[in-house]
């Protein structure tokens, strides 16, 4: 890996223990179907939030939320201490470039080799021009996530996992504040997927990022998380280390546990 030459413009001081995603007491309803019900999260810089929770429990929207996509019925979701939902487009589209999100697909463009993937959010957010400069980030990026050799392939011509390394890089290379992944490691096997959560708690490590990761893959919550978080017919249920989750008493709690360790 190589040195980083730039660093991330920071608006506000760091300060420890700083929150930097605050969710207060959101609910959220499609017609009849009352989602979330009462969510409450604080995510701290630096900190990596795992949210563990079965599908159609309002994850996704909960991400969604976080980033304006949604807007909640009721409550208040503030980043960076600014309230979403009183944004414009202008603020969103800043807030964007600071919050990163990594799909389940990866969301690549399938007709761009993974170089011109990667140039895409340099010259679309940061205004990069320079070539020179442009290669340097991508290969720079590639290479922290150990695809540099794929720099000219397309996105077809990459496994499930490259494809999903891929994708983090892209997410990466405007070197995001915040990284929202949801569900980062479906679909891949067993061995993919540690590599995967592996590599999220190097990009923690090196770029300092904040994360929240929604998974419901075990494994991936105990490589990655300093907090883990339950979620369960909207509202969040428990809350702790993975190791004080795992030793709890609570039947829902242990249910989780139990599938796979
Ligand atoms: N834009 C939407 N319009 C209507 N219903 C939605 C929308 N987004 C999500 N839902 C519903 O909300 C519920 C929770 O969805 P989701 O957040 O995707 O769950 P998960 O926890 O699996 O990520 C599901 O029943 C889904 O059908
Ligand atoms: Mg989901």
């Amino acid at each position: 890996m190589q040195n980083q030459t730039n660093s991330t413009p920071k608006d506000k001081p760091v300060t420890d223990n700083e929150v930097v995603v605050d969710i207060n007491h959101i609910s959220k309803s499609f017609g009849a179907k009352d989602v979330l019900k009462d969510i409450n999260l604080k995510l701290k810089r630096g900190e990596n939030v795992v949210v563990l929770g079965k599908s159609g429990q309002g994850k996704s929207v909960t991400i969604q939320c976080i980033v304006g996509l949604l807007t909640p019925d009721n409550g208040t979701v503030k980043v960076f201490g600014d309230d979403v939902s009183r944004m414009n487009e202008v603020e969103l589209k800043e807030l964007r470039t600071k919050v990163g999100f990594l799909f389940q697909s990866g969301a690549l463009y399938d007709s761009m080799t993974v170089r011109d993937n990667l140039e895409f959010p340099l010259t679309r957010i940061l205004k990069i021009t320079d070539q020179a400069e442009l290669d340097k980030r991508v290969e720079e990026a590639l290479d922290g996530v150990g695809l540099l050799d794929a720099i000219d392939k397309l996105p077809s011509d990459l496994s499930g996992g490259m494809r999903k390394r891929a994708g983090l890089a892209r997410t990466m290379i405007v070197r995001p504040e915040i990284m929202l992944y949801d569900e980062p490691t479906t679909g891949l096997d067993p061995i993919t997927s540690r590599e995967i959560s592996e590599l999220i708690l190097s990009m923690q490590k090196k770029y300092k990022t904040s994360s929240i990761i929604i998974t419901h893959d075990m494994e991936c919550a105990k490589i990655t998380a300093d907090r883990v978080v339950i979620m369960n017919e909207g509202t969040y249920i428990a809350e702790g280390s993975f190791d004080e989750l795992k030793r709890s008493d609570d039947k829902l709690v242990k249910s989780f546990f139990n599938v796979t360790t």
